[in-house]
């Protein structure tokens, strides 16, 4: 059994199997570096409120870099029985420095603390998961760039409904993502605000100048209400949140290609590096990859919702409950962006057989809208065209005719509204959908328009 960071008011040590439940060291070290960071710039608050010396200051501080330097060794926690990481950091402290480390506690409390700690660990994840969100978005553009006049069919009830270019079909992931590392950002302008000087929960007793404090960490501002503080795990839930979102854009990416590369729609091609075979069935190729991204998506989701019904029922301000956020934060951030990086190998290890879909299309009646709105430009009111187009579909499906299969002729006779130029329409889908030519449609002038501004867009973002 380790020291407390209390002691005076207890008799009797602690029942050994409570130690062992409380304790939280086993992940709250993933921390160790933060906590560092956090207690040198504390050191050096003290300083400035006369509880250290210069000197004192300077023992302090080379000691808390002594640790970081050792820190990252595999087997550095092994044998450590200390409650927390915190606790961890000043029995180090204490070997190395001597007493002058009893100083470094004086007016800080573990509960401002383990918010800073998190604060300054959530910042640095945070921009890792911006960074692997833009990594995925640069290879949807290459993948759009690889095919840009590449036809599919879009869908709606899973039944194919409109046709679309294939870079518009990215693009909407491509927009996702854009809305995700807003999310983020917001996220990180509410995590990255200074909570040392708060105290336990009323504030500290000794002068800091926080504002000063928050310049040398780095911080934006400072939190403005001590039992806010204490109390406060919303910039995780921030992050959690912006993060399910991030996931829940993954799954339904990786839904579309488990559907895309299966035998029965057969457009896409998944490269061996992403696949996995079957013990038994000899000729299986599983997309395993996109499987598992789907899946974790429930998994961070669950991270979420456990950390947020931790929280929903706690009195002001701290309690221990709250020791429960790290695992489910460090989960969920861990998973989303090893899903991130996961999903941009496989964007990387997929190649679209570009005349599968295309002859999807054209074999459908994804040009129905086309023909009712055709129908419109010339006169004909829509819920007429609806009609009319919608006769000649289940004309065509009674005949066992495609749309392309139909003649002027035939289609003069079906009725007179058609005429010749609706023969390519019918044809072509390509024909119709280059009359979308609003910004945000699928016409090649609008898509080519989005993707270029997308390029430009990532650079900046
Ligand atoms: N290890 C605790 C946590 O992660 C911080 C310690 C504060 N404990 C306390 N009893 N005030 O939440």
């Amino acid at each position: 059994m380790q020291d407390k960071l209390y002691g005076g008011r207890f008799e009797a040590g602690q029942d050994q199997y409570f130690e062992k439940f409380s304790e939280s060291l086993h992940f709250d070290k993933l921390l160790i570096e933060a906590d560092l960071t956090g207690s040198k710039a504390f050191a050096r608050a003290l300083e400035s409120v006369g509880i250290l010396t210069a000197e004192e200051r300077q023992t302090i501080v080379a000691a808390f870099d002594a640790i970081a330097a050792e820190c990252s060794a595999p087997n550095y926690f092994d044998g450590a029985t200390d409650e927390d990481v915190h606790s961890f950091v000043i029995r180090k402290l204490k070997e190395k420095a001597g007493p002058v480390a009893d100083k470094i506690h004086t007016g800080r409390s573990r509960n401002e603390q383990v918010s800073l700690d998190t604060r300054l660990w959530l910042r640095t994840t945070i921009e890792a998961t911006v960074d692997a969100t833009k990594a995925l978005m640069a290879a949807l553009l290459d993948l759009a760039q690889a095919n840009p006049h590449a036809v599919i069919p879009g869908y709606t009830h899973l039944r194919r409904a409109q046709a679309v270019l294939w870079p518009h079909y990215l693009l909407a992931y491509f927009e996702m993502f854009a809305r995700d590392v807003e999310r983020l950002r917001q996220a990180h302008a509410r995590t990255n605000v200074l909570p040392l000087g708060s105290g336990a929960l009323a504030g500290s007793a000794f002068p800091f100048d926080r504002p000063a404090i928050a310049k040398d960490l780095g911080f934006a501002a400072i939190t403005r209400n001590s039992m806010d503080v204490s109390a406060d795990r919303d910039f995780a839930l921030d992050y959690m949140h912006a993060a399910n979102l991030v996931m829940l854009h993954l799954s339904r990416l990786s839904e579309d290609w488990i559907l895309y590369s299966s035998e029965e729609f057969g457009w896409l091609d998944l490269s061996d590096g992403v696949t996995s075979g079957s013990s038994l069935m000899p000729q299986k190729k599983n997309p395993d990859s996109l499987e598992l991204i789907r899946g974790k998506c429930g998994r961070v989701f669950g991270a979420y919702s456990a950390l947020f019904l931790t929280m929903k029922g706690l009195p002001l301000t701290y309690n221990r409950d709250m020791q429960e956020d790290k695992e489910q934060l460090f989960d969920a951030a861990e998973q989303t962006i090893s899903c991130l990086r996961m999903t941009t190998i496989v964007a990387r290890n997929v190649t679209l057989k570009p005349e599968i879909p295309e002859q999807a299309a054209a074999e459908s009646w994804v040009v129905a809208t086309d023909i009712a709105e055709t129908l419109s430009r010339a006169g004909l009111p829509f819920h007429q065209s609806h009609k009319l187009a919608g006769r000649l579909v289940l004309h065509g499906i009674k005949s066992g005719k495609l749309p392309g299969e139909f003649t002027a002729e035939e289609l003069k006779a079906f009725d007179p509204n058609f005429t010749p130029d609706f023969v390519d329409l019918l044809k072509d889908p390509r024909k119709g959908m280059a009359t979308r030519v609003v910004p945000g449609g699928t016409s090649p002038t609008s898509v080519a328009t989005a993707l270029k501004e997308a390029l430009t867009r990532l650079e900046t973002l």
